[in-house]
């Protein structure tokens, strides 16, 4: 059996900041519940379909304060949602949300469910990424530096694969000015929800700069490293944000009359060496075409989440992707990368971007702290 996305939408991203940030003053849970309810209520057969969704299925990497004890069901009550109906929170840190996703697929796939949400969300302003975390010091030891510093990895990345300063700070510009000839364009209309704000309804990413140049970047200092060459401008900024998708089974889209935008095609999940979790997507993706049957060449776009820039070069590199292929839209470097919310996000971009451009095969990825890549493919219908 086969699972079709129906619907695929967004909050805008804001930064994770106390005073500067777009939803400094929106809790994590309220973020989420008001895209669920908005989401649902621009849909015409909306309520019908609330009343027959199955469960809602959550990604979210901090599971404590105001996103613990199960965002997912407290998201939905405070929607509104009937409180008949279930949710779960599921980690696979930075794809949390995409493996939300493929789990929604495989359950209807399965022909255990019907309609279910899918999404993830963020707020790395009030959950900071490095709360109430306890790592193992056997798990610190063992690697050659703390492999829970992601900002190290993409260092290593850079090193082992030769991705010089210049090349990391070219692409982030290219990421900052292809995400704003997008907004420009009015591309993410189709995707982004305007969620309201004590400044009013917040309607567009809030990291991507105008004026990002390389003679910027180039001042700016490493972060992670005193001799390396992974900055804040070509890394993935933190971020707030949160996205969500509609999965049904054929049975349903003929019950409720609902069109597919997307058949969910496939999906694939890695472990790798946590010290270059960055290049996960690599064998994520070519796991991902093998399962398929599918070649390169056949995918039309790519949505790569863009963690750092030299992990996101590396792995088009070592993929061979044809860079015009990959995030068309600008990526997470300008765009931001609210960690539970960013694989549906990518979803969400990927699926927009098809339609618009008339593409039919499309793939998400992901690099996973701790070492794991995860890959989705859909088919634009
Ligand atoms: C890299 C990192 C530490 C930087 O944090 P930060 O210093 O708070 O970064 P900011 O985004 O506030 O940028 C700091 C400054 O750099 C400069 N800067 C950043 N991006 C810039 C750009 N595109 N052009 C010019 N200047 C830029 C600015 O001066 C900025 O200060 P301002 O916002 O007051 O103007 C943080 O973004 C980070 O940890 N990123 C990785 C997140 C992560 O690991 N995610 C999971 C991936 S697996």
């Amino acid at each position: 059996m086969d699972a079709y996305l129906i619907e695929a939408r967004r909050t805008a991203i804001g930064r994770a900041h106390p005073d500067k940030g777009l939803f400094r003053e929106v809790r994590a849970d309220e973020l989420l519940a008001e895209l669920m309810r908005r989401t649902l209520a621009e849909m015409e057969t909306g309520e019908e379909l609330t009343a027959a969704l199955d469960d809602v299925y959550i990604g979210c990497v901090g599971q404590h304060l105001e996103q613990g004890k199960n965002i997912a069901r407290l998201a939905l009550l405070l929607a509104g949602l009937p409180e008949t109906l279930p949710g779960v929170t599921i980690n696979r840190l930075c794809a949390s949300s995409l493996q939300a996703f493929n789990f929604a697929a495989s359950t209807i796939a399965a022909g255990d469910a019907d309609l279910l949400l899918a999404g993830g969300v963020e707020h790395m302003t009030h959950v900071p990424m490095q709360a109430a975390t306890d790592y193992h010091r056997g798990l610190l030891s063992r690697y050659e530096f703390p492999f829970n510093n992601m900002g190290l990895t993409a260092e290593k990345v850079a090193r082992d694969f030769g991705v010089s300063r210049h090349d990391q700070d070219s692409f982030a510009v290219e990421s900052h000015r292809r995400a704003l000839a997008a907004r420009e364009a009015g591309h993410f209309d189709r995707e982004i929800l305007p969620i309201d704000t004590p400044d009013g309804p917040a309607r567009q990413d809030q990291s991507p700069r105008p004026g990002t140049s390389l003679e910027a970047l180039a001042q700016l200092k490493p972060v992670f490293a005193a001799d390396g060459t992974v900055t804040a401008g070509n890394s993935s900024p933190l971020n707030d944000g949160a996205s969500l998708t509609l999965l049904a089974s054929s049975a349903a889209c003929k019950r409720f009359g609902l069109k597919p935008r997307a058949r969910v095609a496939g999906f694939a999940v890695v472990g790798l060496d946590p010290c270059t979790m960055g290049m996960g997507p690599v064998p994520a993706i070519r796991r991902l075409l093998e399962k398929t049957g599918l070649s390169l060449d056949t995918i039309d776009r790519f949505e790569l989440n863009e963690a750092f820039a030299s992990q996101a070069v590396a792995c088009i590199r070592e993929l061979r992707l044809d860079p015009e292929k990959v995030n068309p839209y600008g990526g997470a470097i300008a765009l931001g990368h609210p960690l539970g919310g960013t694989g549906t996000r990518l979803i969400t971009t990927l699926i927009n971007g098809l339609e618009q451009s008339g593409g039919r095969y499309g793939i998400a990825s992901l690099c996973i702290g701790h070492g794991q890549g995860m890959a989705t493919l859909i088919e634009r219908l």
